[in-house]
């Protein structure tokens, strides 16, 4: 067996797959599941029949662009929290001729790829990719054009709503007095089609999901057998959120990050929750972080909504 200690190096992941195991709801992370292939499986299933999120998010845009472009104006340093691709970020780059944009992604590989992809469709953009976690301080590179934040996706959907508030009123002090958000919240709906849009019938989340496993095998000399494990998609009406888990199909024991770790049948890891919002709730929210929600967009079925923040100069109130 590996020595702990070898994994010191390896730092927060092997931190937190060695903290999360041992807890008696197994837990890892969501960000875990971005190395490289975990990106790419994800690009795939914006892709899918069952995946709604993203054509969705991608119409709403494609018709609130302008909206948001008279709202902020030109010349703002555009910076997208999680970027991955940045495949919805033309659509706003061409209408809100930005004088900057700075893509933020944890998958440092990807991130570089799909930065120089956008700078080359956007000749004379200057284009900051940083490395990072979004979710951690970093350090903004200082552009001296006043800040539009994008964060699409729902990804803000990923934390619980108390760390969602932290998070957006964390941005709103980095961004500054005077700053944008444009940002994306996927909203309550049936539950059967959310079942399917994370359980899709072409394996494809069960992929990126079990990813997480190959990763802790790749990185951290996992001795995890995959076909021990299945995906699991569920929808937890109370916390109005959708959880996937990793639940092993028999007893199962491996080792992770120099430890053994065991595992019961039916019990799971849990990897990620996506939270769904009401409308009502989503502003609030806003609120509570201290953004004012300005205008927003759905579509027609009431599926997702973009909201365009603003954050206003603090001061005295009545
Ligand atoms: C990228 C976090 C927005 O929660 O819908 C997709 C990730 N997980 N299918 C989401 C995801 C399973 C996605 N976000």
């Amino acid at each position: 067996m590996a020595d702990a200690d070898e994994f010191e190096g390896a730092g927060d992941f092997a931190r937190d797959v060695r903290a999360g195991l041992a807890q008696a709801q197994k837990v890892i992370p969501a960000r875990w599941l971005y190395d490289r292939r975990g990106s790419e499986i994800f690009e795939a299933i914006t892709d899918l029949a069952d995946y709604y999120p993203t054509r969705t998010e991608v119409a709403i845009l494609v018709d609130f662009a302008g909206d948001v472009a008279d709202a902020v104006g030109p010349g703002r340093a555009v910076i997208e929290f999680g970027s991955g691709s940045s495949t919805k970020t033309p659509l706003l780059l061409r209408a809100v001729a930005p004088a900057a944009y700075v893509p933020v992604d944890i998958s440092g590989a990807f991130l570089r790829a799909s930065a120089g992809a956008l700078a080359a469709d956007f000749p004379g953009l200057a284009v900051h990719p940083v490395e990072g976690d979004f979710t951690r301080r970093f350090a903004l590179p200082a552009l001296g054009a006043p800040w539009l934040g994008f964060f699409p996706g729902s990804t803000i959907g990923n934390l619980t709503p108390a760390a969602a508030v932290d998070l957006l009123r964390g941005w709103g002090g980095l961004l500054g007095a005077g700053s944008w958000l444009l940002i994306g919240f996927d909203l309550a709906k049936d539950s059967g089609v959310l079942e399917a849009a994370y359980d899709d019938s072409e394996g494809v989340t069960a992929a990126f999901n079990l990813n997480l496993l190959a990763r802790i095998n790749r990185e951290l000399a996992g001795t995890v057998r995959l076909s021990d494990f299945r995906h699991l998609a569920l929808w937890n009406a109370a916390a109005s959120r959708v959880e996937m888990h990793l639940e092993a199909l028999r007893d199962t024991a491996f080792e992770a990050a120099g430890q053994r770790f065991s595992m019961r049948a039916g019990e799971t890891i849990h990897t990620e929750n996506s939270h769904k919002w009401t409308l009502d709730a989503v502003r609030l929210m806003g609120r509570a972080a201290g953004w004012t929600p300005v205008t927003s967009r759905e579509d027609a079925q009431g599926w997702f909504s973009l909201q365009l923040w603003r954050r206003d100069a603090g001061g005295m109130q009545p």
